[in-house]
């Protein structure tokens, strides 16, 4: 079980004409590992992340996400396959402003179809094992960067997807702060033979990474394996 996708294609009709962003892409997510998607800006990647998530349609070739056939399915078909697999983390957080973070991240579980108060009781567990005891109540404008992306990432782990898809984690972030971020990643996101994805600019975290996988002009240039992954510091998760 992987994520394994072949020849994909992507294009975008535009006033100006077609534009063809992904040109044949072969790319792999072995479960178990961090994967990093990097690349000049305008590459791709955040259209290849989207069509892995089923968040964009309309591509060609094949998309195999622990064996969905995602590019084949319904649109219909793609709500319960992203309750079910999928764990998204946008670049600007995307949390809800009115509402508090603990009901930030409980809000994938309601959309499941949990109960309100057994999602705000695992959103609030969640994010006390990641170091947010003291921030349940607060709304998105309280807390600090490090600590919105806290309550993001809790968000998309809350329901235990399979595949964890990062844009741009730690764009927003000073380098302390990106470096935990990464490393509380890999902990909740990889040690479950999970698989995750992390597109980034930042060359700070590549060591972080088990594969970087090189994207150029909507094709995968090269892809490096990483020997000896950069496997965390010891850190206090409250500090950031
Ligand atoms: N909905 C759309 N309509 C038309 N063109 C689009 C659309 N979405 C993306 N594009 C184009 O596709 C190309 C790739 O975009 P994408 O967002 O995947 O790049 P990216 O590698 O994520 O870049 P960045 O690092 O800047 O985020 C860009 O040229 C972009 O302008
Ligand atoms: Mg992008």
């Amino acid at each position: 079980m992987s994520v394994k996708c072949k020849n994909v294609k992507m294009s975008f009709k535009t006033a100006a004409g077609t534009v063809d962003v992904l040109k044949g892409v072969d790319f792999e997510a072995p479960m178990g590992k961090l994967t990093m998607l990097v690349g000049p800006s305008g590459c791709g990647k955040t259209t290849l992340i989207s069509l892995i998530a089923g968040l964009l349609r309309g591509a060609s070739g094949a998309m195999d996400v622990f064996g969905n056939e995602v590019l084949a399915m319904s649109a219909a078909m793609l709500v319960p396959y992203r309750l079910k697999n999928i764990g998204f983390i946008f670049q600007q957080y995307n949390l809800l402003a009115g509402l508090t973070a603990s009901e930030n991240v409980a809000v994938p579980l309601v959309a499941s179809g949990v109960g309100w108060p057994a999602a705000l009781e695992c959103g609030q567990k969640t994010l006390e094992q990641m170091g947010m005891g003291a921030h349940l109540n607060k709304l998105p404008s309280q807390l600090s960067g490090g600590q919105q992306q806290r309550v993001a990432i809790a968000r998309a782990l809350v329901h235990q997807p399979r595949l964890l898809l990062c844009d741009e984690p730690t764009a927003a972030l000073d380098g302390h702060s990106g470096k935990l971020v990464m490393n509380l990643l890999k902990e909740l996101a990889v040690a479950d033979d999970r698989a995750a994805i992390v597109v980034t600019h930042d060359p700070r975290i590549y060591g972080c990474a088990d594969r970087v996988v090189h994207m150029e002009d909507g094709l995968i240039a090269k892809v490096d394996s990483i020997v000896s992954p950069d496997l965390g510091i010891d850190f206090d998760k409250s500090s950031l």
